[in-house]
């Protein structure tokens, strides 16, 4: 019996491409329903800045190997993402886009046709490890392979690190913030191997456990990770990572795993190298008990050049790149910043104080000598070197 389309459709344009979509109005009932969800083939408007950065990265990366690409896209939905791929990146030869449900198969395929790339996007329909374990053989691998499914991506992390090639990119979205920044540890330790913590700067921990998930996944397939682009928008978290094969290469991955220690006392924090070693379980500032994330990834989460040339990239038509354009100027000034920020209102709520204004407190910060820069995962959010006590002492003056 021949499938049918047969449901409420229309027409949107993302980035350069026309693409046929569930009209969404038609499947809410109620104004708290999620819409995407109901559909019968899945299509999120609010992710088109998830997908105009995927577009940035990926020209960025098909320029650093300046060869032609081979791309996976293992959970379509209606297509989009592997079509824009295909329409906006130069120097792609072929991308095979992926869905389990036929409908949304069928949908992506039609949607591939009417943008007249029948000859370069393969759509198939099977489940996505099955079809990426299919490419995981030498010289069948992708160069770039994302993985962006409902909720947590690690169910796909082994499949998709064995379908990459020597080098390859793999992109991966986590929508599972509940666990990730510590409502629900348990389920994090479960899915990540890493324990979260709720403090203020959580949604950079929930970017260094996923990415500690993929180290020690990929560690397994003798393969490290080098991460070059990471990002918190909305509800999701998102990571870019190349990966080496390789022992050594694995090995020196592993290196970067470790704890991070946080005192809820008197926000003193500090990270732990190792996976292995005993840590002192008291804050050494105020002498309270330290809780513990990890273990996670404590290397760098950004890569400067990288993200410089992804901004370089960004004077194409993009939807979203007004938003795109501010979180690259912060990513690029992360990329060289000590490691967590501080949320300024916490610690206001704490000491219950006014909050300063961010300028101002990063301007006193770097007038004490320290070095202090906003950070994307938090607007209220600064990184700096300085110690909890110099920061809370500068914010007690603006205070005041
Ligand atoms: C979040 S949506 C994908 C959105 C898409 N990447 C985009 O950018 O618009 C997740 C998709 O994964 C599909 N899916 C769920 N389980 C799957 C599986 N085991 N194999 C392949 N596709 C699956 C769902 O049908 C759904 O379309
Ligand atoms: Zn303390």
């Amino acid at each position: 019996m021949e499938l049918s389309l047969d449901f409420p459709k229309e027409v949107v344009m993302e980035g350069k491409t026309s693409i046929v979509v569930p009209k969404l109005d038609a499947y809410v009932k109620e104004a708290w329903e999620y819409a995407p969800s109901k559909a019968p083939v899945f299509y999120n408007p609010t992710m088109e800045l998830n997908r105009d950065v995927a577009v940035l990265a990926l020209q960025t990366y098909q320029q650093t190997l300046n060869k032609e690409i081979s791309v996976c896209e293992p959970l379509t939905g209606c297509g989009v993402r592997g079509i824009r791929l295909a329409l906006e990146v130069q120097g792609i030869r072929k991308i095979v886009v992926n869905d389990i449900n036929p409908k949304a198969a069928k949908l992506a395929k039609l949607n591939a046709e009417r943008n007249n790339l029948a000859e370069r996007v393969f759509v198939m329909n099977e489940d996505a490890n099955l079809l990426l374990s299919r490419y995981a053989a030498p010289r069948k691998r992708f160069d770039f392979v994302d993985v962006d499914p409902f909720g947590s991506p690690v169910p796909y992390l082994d499949s998709a690190v064995r379908a990459l090639r020597d080098g390859g990119l793999l992109a991966l979205t986590a929508t599972d913030m509940a666990p990730l920044c510590g409502v629900h540890p348990r389920a994090c330790i479960r899915k990540y191997g890493g324990k979260p913590l709720r403090t203020g700067y959580c949604h950079e921990l929930a970017v260094r456990l996923l990415v500690g998930c993929l180290t020690m996944t990929a560690a397994k397939h003798e393969i490290g990770v080098e991460v070059v682009f990471s990002h918190s928008t909305d509800h999701y978290i998102r990571a870019y990572a190349v990966l080496h094969h390789g022992a050594k290469q694995a090995d020196n991955s592993v290196r970067n795993m470790g704890y991070f220690l946080h005192c809820f006392t008197c926000f003193h924090r500090e990270a732990s190298k190792g996976i292995l070693h005993q840590w002192k379980r008291k804050c050494t500032e105020c002498g309270s008990r330290l809780n513990i994330a990890g273990p996670l990834w404590l290397g760098k989460i950004f890569d400067k050049e990288f993200c410089v040339s992804m901004e370089k990239g960004a004077w194409r038509d993009l939807g979203q790149k007004k938003k795109i354009l501010k979180l690259l100027r912060l990513a690029i000034t992360e990329a060289e910043a000590p490691i967590t920020y501080y949320a300024i209102d916490k610690i206001c709520d704490k000491l219950n104080l006014r909050i300063p204004s961010l300028t101002k407190t990063v301007d006193e910060l770097r007038e004490a000598g320290f070095q202090a820069v906003p950070t994307h995962f938090n607007s209220r959010g600064i990184r700096t070197d300085a110690p909890a006590k110099n920061l809370k002492e500068i914010i007690a003056k603006l205070a005041t």
